[in-house]
Parts: structure tokens; sequence; C-alpha cells
């Protein structure tokens, strides 16, 4: 075999291994097996960005990512932006007067379910110590901002407002705190179900040595 003849027979297994690779990129490209997709993945960066749907995933992941560090920084300020022109509807179409109907026949222990929602920040035993929020025993019908050892921490906003927490007033903040008392120092959201917050004032009347009387 002279140097011409194998120079041929080299440039034709050359050709069959270009072939070989060639069309397996072409075939990752086209196909997107799963063990193809990581490595297409990897690859995106560097060479067939374009080859192929693959790269779409790739930059939803590269989205997700992007987006997470900007939402924790965001969500104070995004909620606050949210709850805000939301207020006015919501406020409007929600009737606290129904909710103090429903108490008469809404279930206490229910409520008491639903109170894990508060049960971070609030105690409920009498004489506990105040946690996050202040301690609720015997919330109904006492003054507002009136529990002794949260005095200091509690919200201009809140000791502002004036009276006491009627059946109403409750109802009022519990569905929308800061659209009831802009300004509280209360991080929660709020609950839309009307049913819910009366469960839950139903169970904050039942924490009192005397529970007010239910509204006829
Ligand atoms: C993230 C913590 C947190 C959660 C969750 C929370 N609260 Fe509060 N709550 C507070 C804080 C803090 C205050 C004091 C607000 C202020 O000073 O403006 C407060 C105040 C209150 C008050 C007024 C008490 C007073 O002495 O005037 C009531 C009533 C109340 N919360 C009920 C609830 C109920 C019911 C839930 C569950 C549906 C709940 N809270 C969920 C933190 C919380």
């Amino acid at each position: 075999m002279d140097s011409f003849e194998l120079s041929k027979i080299t440039g034709a297994m050359l050709a069959a291994l270009l072939l070989i690779v060639g069309s397996n990129v072409i075939i990752d490209a086209i196909t997107a097996t799963p063990a193809g997709q990581p490595l297409a993945g990897y690859a995106l960066p560097t060479a067939t960005a374009e080859a192929a749907g693959e790269a779409a995933p790739v930059a939803a992941t590269v989205d997700q990512t992007a987006a997470a560090p900007a939402a924790p920084g965001a969500g104070p300020a995004a909620g606050k932006e949210a709850a805000a022109p939301a207020a006015a509807p919501a406020a409007a179409g929600f009737d606290a007067k129904a909710v103090v109907a429903m108490l008469a026949s809404a279930k206490a222990d229910e409520g008491a379910a639903i109170f894990k929602k508060c049960a971070s920040c609030h105690v409920v035993k009498k004489d506990a110590p105040s946690s996050v929020g202040p301690n609720l025993w015997g919330v109904v019908n006492r003054p507002k901002a009136a529990q002794s050892d949260f005095a200091a921490k509690y919200s201009e906003a809140l000791k502002a407002k004036g009276g006491g927490w009627t059946y109403e007033n409750l109802a009022l903040f519990l569905h929308q705190p800061k659209g009831y008392i802009a300004g509280t120092k209360m991080v929660f959201a709020g609950i839309k179900d009307p049913n819910e917050i009366a469960q839950i004032i139903a169970y904050l009347r039942t924490l009192a040595d005397a529970p007010a009387p239910l509204p006829n």
C-alpha cells in the first residue's frame, strides 16, 4: 500500500467521522432526548444556541433565576402597591355587618383551626406574654391598642384609631388590616372569605372569662 492510497483511506475515515459527528449534532438539535438535553443545555452558551427548541427551556430557567432575586426585594413594595389599589374596591365590596350577622351560627372550633394563620404572631393564653403581636386573650370589645405589655410596640396608626374591638371593627380589620388601619404594623394580607372571618371572630370571642354576648 503506497502513501497515496493510505491518505485516501485516512481521508475516507475522516469524512466518515465528520459525518457521524455532524449527524449527531443534527440529531441532538432535532430530538430532545432526555440524555441529549443537559448536553444541549450546557453547550448553549458556545455554539448551538439557535440550533433547536432546547434554547427555550434554558432561557426560561435563566428568566426564573433572574426573577427570583428580584422578587423578594420587590416583594414588600409590590405588595403595598397591589394592596393599595385593591383596597378601595375590596373594602367597598366587603360587608362587615353581614359577617357580624353570621357570628351566631359561626363555628368557633373552625375558627380555632384557621387561627393557625395568626398563631405565628399572636398568643391567646390568658396572661401569657405578647410575642410578635399583642396577646389576643379577651380582645373582643377591648379598647384598641390596650394590651399592656405591648404598649411600647403598637403602631401610632393603631393607637390613633380609637374605640374598642367591636365585632364589626374586627371583621373590617381581619378582612384587610391595612385597608382598615393604614400604617398598622400587622403584616397580614387579610382574609377574603367572610365565612372564615366570622369563624375566627367566633373563636376570639371564646377567649375570655366572660365571652361578649353574640349579636342578635
Ligand atoms: C405577621 C404577624 C401577624 C400575623 C400573622 C397576625 N397578626 Fe395580628 N397583629 C400583629 C401586630 C404586630 C399587631 C399590632 C399592630 C399595630 O400595632 O399596628 C397586631 C394586632 C392585632 C390586633 C389588634 C389587637 C389590639 O390589642 O389592639 C388584632 C385583633 C389582631 N392582630 C388579630 C389577628 C388575627 C385574628 C390574625 C390572624 C387572622 C392576625 N392578627 C395575624 C401581628 C400579626
